[in-house]
């Protein structure tokens, strides 16, 4: 065997040198936008974290559409939009990409779960999902389904935000999920605000932000220090914060 590895099928993520783009328009006045340069990957794990509004989603979806994801999320044979939001980002992406092509892909925007679990309904997908509706389900549960049954590894996953219907006890089984599929040949690539998911070891942490994109370790973000600052002291916090005169 040569020292080539399958892995991370998407190696890195670039703007197209030649691109031509108006730096006043969205998406493209974001700095973690203007920052995506030679962007690379972890061969299992890289989360996006950072503000509300940092780019996370942008970036996510832009990345989704230029390896072929429809819009609205799914495998890339779900066809179907209702999203008119699209930013134009995909076209400028310069995608670094393995020899070898994943097996699998799924793509999970968080708002659109249920749309993607609509059509899956009503072409009869039912099967990869355990066989039951995913509308039957609770949010979380159909979440937990789509990462326990549907995902077969040796696959490229995009998740935003994944544990928005996640109990802290379901974070855990979510984060033991992603290790198999890891151990099982995938990468992922998970924008997150869980503290929980990105203790997750073999992985790298890109922070979006004012300043653009930087690499930072678990201790140093923020969900991990605010979240157990806020634990070890929340009798203290919680009245700095709700006896603070508001201005
Ligand atoms: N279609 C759009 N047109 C203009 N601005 C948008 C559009 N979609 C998102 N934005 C703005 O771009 C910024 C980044 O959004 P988003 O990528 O969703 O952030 P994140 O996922 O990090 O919370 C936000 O300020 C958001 O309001
Ligand atoms: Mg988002």
């Amino acid at each position: 065997m040569s020292s080539l590895q399958a892995k991370p099928y998407l190696r890195q993520v670039s703007i197209r040198a030649d691109a031509e783009f108006d730096q006043d328009q969205f998406p493209y006045y974001l700095p973690a936008v203007q920052a995506i340069n030679n962007l690379q990957f972890h061969p299992d794990v890289t989360f996006f974290v950072g503000e509300n509004g940092s780019g996370k989603s942008t970036v996510l979806e832009a990345i989704a559409i230029a390896l072929g994801f429809s819009a609205e999320g799914g495998t890339k044979s779900v066809r179907f939009q209702t999203a008119d939001t699209i930013s134009p980002l995909h076209s400028v992406l310069l995608l670094a990409q393995s020899f070898k092509r994943p097996a699998d892909g799924y793509f999970l925007r968080a708002e659109s779960f249920f749309n993607v679990a609509t059509y899956m309904d009503k072409m009869g997908y039912l099967d990869s999902y355990g066989g039951k509706s995913l509308h039957a389900r609770s949010h979380g549960e159909a979440f937990m389904a789509l990462l326990l049954t549907k995902l077969r590894g040796k696959g490229l996953y995009l998740l935003d935000e994944p544990e928005a219907a996640l109990s802290p006890n379901r974070q855990l089984a979510a984060l033991s999920a992603i290790h198999q599929l890891v151990q099982n040949d995938s990468q992922l690539i998970i924008a997150t605000h869980s503290p929980i998911l990105l203790a997750y070891p073999n992985a790298k942490i890109f922070q979006f932000s004012g300043n653009g994109i930087e690499e930072v370790k678990y201790e140093d973000t923020e969900h991990y220090a605010l979240t157990k600052d806020f634990l070890n002291f929340y009798e203290r916090r919680l009245q700095q914060l709700l006896d603070a005169d508001p201005e």
